[in-house]
């Protein structure tokens, strides 16, 4: 296999068409075979339950070249298991797990020229994802779906590399008690496309939510969660309404099973922020990234950015998902 030529280096969090997509359909009930295809398009009905409604989730996860050559990708099973809640919230008919993760091993192994040599910084973005495909006028689930996974190669996730970050507590508000913030639907990310635009023009990375309900207690960001250090011990949101990151469950493992933290996972009220030392935005796309400030209507909280811990959880976790460190059992899927 020849690898693409790319200035691997050099890649931003941009969309790159590779060779070949996953494909599956949903029609009277039942999914058919599936297969890849080089058709970058979709083609449906002007109506669709998707452009009308936005039935429609995702998934996001990485393909890696370990340090021995090696393709590999970590704990497709726990996005399979993810999306599944997803469709389940959504009305869409689950996509078999065992299924899905064959559909991501058959991406990446179809496009392996595509994947970030070892060490250059860069990875293979999969992206699953499914959606309502036929006519719904009136307000309901649609009857057929489509459900693709494609890959696109990537680097880092913020403008700037791994910088520390600058970040808001945001004015808006991201998931709503009892509503979707803890699946992955399209409907939370259009949602914040206003406040990001906003953010940006203000000169901050991401915004940091919080619950909507009472606004006194720390969420997630628009596309990570978040995670504090205070001593020895990892702190991170417990909230019904944030999407269960797959990065910070490892994390969490990592900081306790690996470098001997305590790890508590519950309520951080805003009033906290300024008692802990360093603070990081954690995702598939966010890996870890470190925050310098965060910013709330003025008063700023600095924090040490790449400071000593959330430098360890990064070289601990990455370590993990690039073969240099020994993994738990089942973290890595190889792939060939
Ligand atoms: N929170 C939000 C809102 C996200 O979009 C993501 C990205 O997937 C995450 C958290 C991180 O989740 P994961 O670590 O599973 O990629
Ligand atoms: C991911 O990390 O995979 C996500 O889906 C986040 C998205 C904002 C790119």
């Amino acid at each position: 296999m020849e690898r693409k030529n790319i200035d691997w280096g050099s890649l931003g969090f941009g969309y790159v068409q590779t060779d070949y997509r996953y494909v599956s359909n949903y029609k009277d009930g039942a999914w058919d075979a599936g297969c890849l295809t080089d058709q970058a398009t979709v083609t449906m009905s002007e109506c669709a339950c998707v452009l009308q409604y936005a039935q429609t989730c995702f998934e996001g996860m990485k393909a890696y070249t370990t340090q021995d050559g090696r393709i590999v990708c970590f704990r497709p099973d726990l996005n399979a298991k993810r999306m599944a809640d997803s469709c389940r919230r959504l009305k869409m008919p689950v996509f078999p797990e065992d299924r899905f993760v064959e559909a991501v091993v058959e991406t990446v192994r179809a496009n392996a020229a595509w994947v970030p040599p070892f060490g250059s910084g860069a990875s293979l973005y999969i992206r699953p994802f499914m959606f309502g495909s036929d006519a719904i006028i009136g307000v309901k689930p649609a009857t057929e779906f489509q459900f693709r996974v494609f890959a696109t190669p990537v680097g880092p996730y913020f403008k700037g590399g791994i910088k520390p970050l600058t970040v808001r507590i945001s004015d808006f508000d991201r998931a709503a008690p009892r509503g979707t913030g803890h699946v992955k639907a399209g409907l939370n990310y259009a949602m914040s496309l206003y406040a990001i635009v906003d953010a940006h023009e203000q000169g901050y990375d991401e915004n940091v939510y919080l619950d909507s309900a009472t606004r006194t207690y720390i969420e997630e960001t628009g596309g990570a969660n978040i995670v504090f250090v205070k001593g020895n011990t990892l702190v991170t949101p417990k909230s019904s309404t944030i999407l269960p990151s797959i990065t910070r469950r490892s994390l969490v493992q990592v900081a306790k099973d690996y470098l001997g933290m305590e790890v508590e996972e519950r309520e951080i009220p805003l009033t906290e922020i300024g008692e802990f030392t360093e603070c990081g935005l954690c995702g598939t796309a966010a890996v870890i990234s470190p925050v310098g400030k965060i910013v709330d209507h003025g008063k700023e909280t600095v924090y040490a950015g790449f400071g000593p811990t959330i430098q360890k959880l990064y070289d601990t976790l990455t370590g993990i998902q690039m073969g240099r460190i020994p993994a738990p059992e089942g973290w890595i899927q190889v792939i060939e």
